[in-house]
């Protein structure tokens, strides 16, 4: 079962027009599809998308003529908007951002170090490239590269090269091969946290491209949402919401090399206004567990 994170929060956050479009650019299980067609009126829309092939089957289960439902990587949704004719005219859009409770769940998908399967770690199961394909072909410079930027992983090089030794003798076929390296590559185990948390992140996000394709989503945003539409984002890690808060913070123009832009008030500059960060109370990391490094940031489009 996957429990929406900041459910009422985000959905509040949308600020729901009756009969406006919506995207939520990350279905999952539907948790925060099935709030926003609640406050939806007969002539509103939601689109929804998710390129892992099991949430879309889970989603064409909702039967709702306001509802739509499309396997696609959000990266596309600009392409997507342009080809429906709906570039310009999106009133909101929701990204709930990482993996539902049924990926880490399912010991085949390979994202969870607690369980043993293949290693996959593929969000889109359609996608050719998997972590054990990775694991095999990457050279040495580039997983170090990769354990520190997407999982500011200390031991990077040690875990590297390992990672090469052990393959010269055997393919690294299951999460638990990947484990085992991880565990004797690191001189000491980390406090409070399982010593393959960040090089199993780091992986992940490399696999699936997940801050590039983040990155050029929030950047279509611009083109597919009306004035005033809201943009509304669930990150789980601070790489992600890094990008998150630059990406509502960026100014329209190079202040200092422009003297038009510079002369503005500064609501002008900026691409988003009423922008604004939220984190779940008590009782919700207490209910779950998953919610406690969740980052909720909103803002309307200028
Ligand atoms: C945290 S879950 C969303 C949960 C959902 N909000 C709910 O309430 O059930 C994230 C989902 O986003 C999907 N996802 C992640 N990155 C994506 C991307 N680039 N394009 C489309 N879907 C993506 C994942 O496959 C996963 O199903």
């Amino acid at each position: 079962m996957h429990i929406s994170v900041l459910c009422d929060e985000a959905i509040d956050e949308l600020k729901i027009v009756k009969d406006g479009f919506y995207i939520d650019a990350t279905f999952g299980r539907g948790g925060h599809s099935k709030e926003i067609l609640k406050r939806l009126g007969s002539g509103g829309k939601l689109f929804a998308f998710d390129q892992d092939t099991v949430a879309v089957e889970e989603g064409k289960k909702i039967k709702d003529d306001r509802f739509f439902i499309k396997h696609m990587n959000f990266v596309d949704l600009q392409k997507w908007c342009l080809e429906n004719n709906l570039n310009g005219k999106i009133d909101g859009i929701l990204f709930d951002l990482g993996l539902s409770s049924p990926q880490l769940d399912d010991k085949n998908r390979g994202f969870s170090f607690l369980k043993n399967g293949k290693l996959d770690m593929r969000m889109n199961p359609k996608q050719k490239y998997s972590a054990y394909q990775w694991l095999q072909t990457t050279d040495e410079k580039k997983i170090v590269w990769v354990l520190k930027e997407y999982g500011e992983e200390r031991f990077a090089t040690r875990i590297a090269k390992n990672i090469i030794k052990s393959r010269q003798k055997k393919d690294i076929k299951t999460t638990y091969d990947l484990v085992n390296i991880i565990q004797e590559a690191t001189p000491f185990l980390p406090k409070n946290k399982h010593p393959a948390t960040r090089t199993f992140q780091a992986i992940r996000i490399a696999i699936n491209k997940e801050l590039d394709v983040l990155k050029a989503a929030l950047q279509s945003t611009l083109s597919f949402l009306k004035k005033d539409g809201r943009l509304t984002v669930i990150s789980f890690h601070s790489l992600e919401d890094r990008i998150v808060k630059k990406f509502l913070k960026q100014t329209v123009g190079n202040r200092t090399n422009n003297s038009i832009i510079r002369y503005l008030p500064i609501e002008h500059r900026l691409n988003f206004k009423n922008i604004k960060r939220v984190k779940p109370d008590e009782k919700e990391t207490r209910n779950n567990p998953r919610s406690r490094s969740a980052i909720l940031r909103s803002g309307t489009k200028i």
